[in-house]
């Protein structure tokens, strides 16, 4: 399985902040943005990862994350001339992906908590279609939105609808068998211009290749797109880590418990950043271990 981290867009929703800085490298509390959909994908256990992004932005990409060696992983990038929806990560990403399936997770989407790996190792098993994820919100109007029958089948895929058919919204994170990229390139765009992740997911449902897995009130999703979006998701993982100890979106530390790289490398990361907390927690694993 192949890993597609999508980071474009202009952040419109962020201005001005983000008029010169790219949205997914804005601090969440202690680290920046993009950790957070990367952990996630290195807790899945994939390695190969193709970052997406700007023209503009892509070099502080290279800049922050290399070419992955130093967490045991291989990343690549690739710039997205012009924001032309999810699905376009598909058609860029299509020499990378190969003939492998692909996870795709959006740049600004934090996940969070305990049943997590066990749910990531679910979708892992993918073989065949496709595997997304509902999610409870209050207010499902601002996403895609899943619609089931008495039995939990999918009824419906509707993108940003007026009168949500369910209250479970889709988070951007999706797994896909190799045929997404033929799909990818098959959907029209929609009135907004772009080629919608929900068009994708409802050929898979035509099919009867799409599987939803409900996420339950213990998991916490954020969308990170807004001024108070972004202060909640940062107000969250201090209170997380500040209380338990444990850090999120380490991506050392899940480099080094998932046996990326070994304790003395981690003790290396560690050094690096010891001035700080996360530098001085990466090394209070290491003193753990001896
Ligand atoms: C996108 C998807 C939507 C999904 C959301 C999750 O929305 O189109 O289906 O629910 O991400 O963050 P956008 O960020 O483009 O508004």
């Amino acid at each position: 399985m192949k890993g597609i981290i999508l980071a474009g867009g202009k952040g419109s929703r962020l201005y001005p902040v983000t008029r010169a800085v790219s949205k997914h490298l804005l601090p969440v509390y202690d680290k920046p943005l993009i950790y957070y959909p990367l952990s996630v994908l290195m807790l899945a256990g994939i390695r190969e990862i193709l970052v997406i992004s700007t023209p503009e932005h892509i070099p502080a990409y290279e800049h922050l994350l290399g070419d992955g060696s130093r967490l045991g992983i291989k990343l690549w990038y690739k710039v997205q001339p012009v924001p032309r929806g999810l699905a376009d990560a598909f058609i860029l990403g299509e020499d990378f992906i190969g003939s492998e399936n692909v996870a795709l997770i959006l740049g600004d989407n934090i996940f969070y908590g305990q049943n997590l790996t066990n749910i990531l190792k679910r979708a892992m098993k993918l073989k065949k279609g496709a595997v997304i994820f509902g999610y409870p919100v209050k207010d499902a109007r601002p996403f895609g939105v899943v619609e089931f029958d008495e039995e939990y089948k999918v009824v419906s895929i509707e993108e940003k609808p007026e009168k949500p058919k369910s209250n479970y919204a889709i988070p951007g994170l999706y797994f896909y068998d190799n045929k997404v990229v033929e799909i990818a390139k098959s959907i029209k765009p929609s009135k907004r211009g772009e080629l919608e992740i929900t068009a994708v997911n409802n050929v898979y449902l035509e099919r009867g290749e799409l599987n939803v897995i409900l996420l339950g009130r213990g998991m916490a999703w954020f969308d990170t797109g807004t001024p108070e979006s972004l202060l909640k998701a940062a107000e969250y993982v201090e209170a997380i880590q500040l209380r338990q100890g444990f850090y999120i979106a380490c991506i050392e530390e899940i480099a080094w418990r998932r046996g990326f790289i070994n304790t003395e490398q981690l003790r290396t990361l560690g050094e690096k950043y010891k001035m700080t907390d996360y530098g001085r927690y990466l090394l209070s694993l290491v003193n753990e271990q001896n």
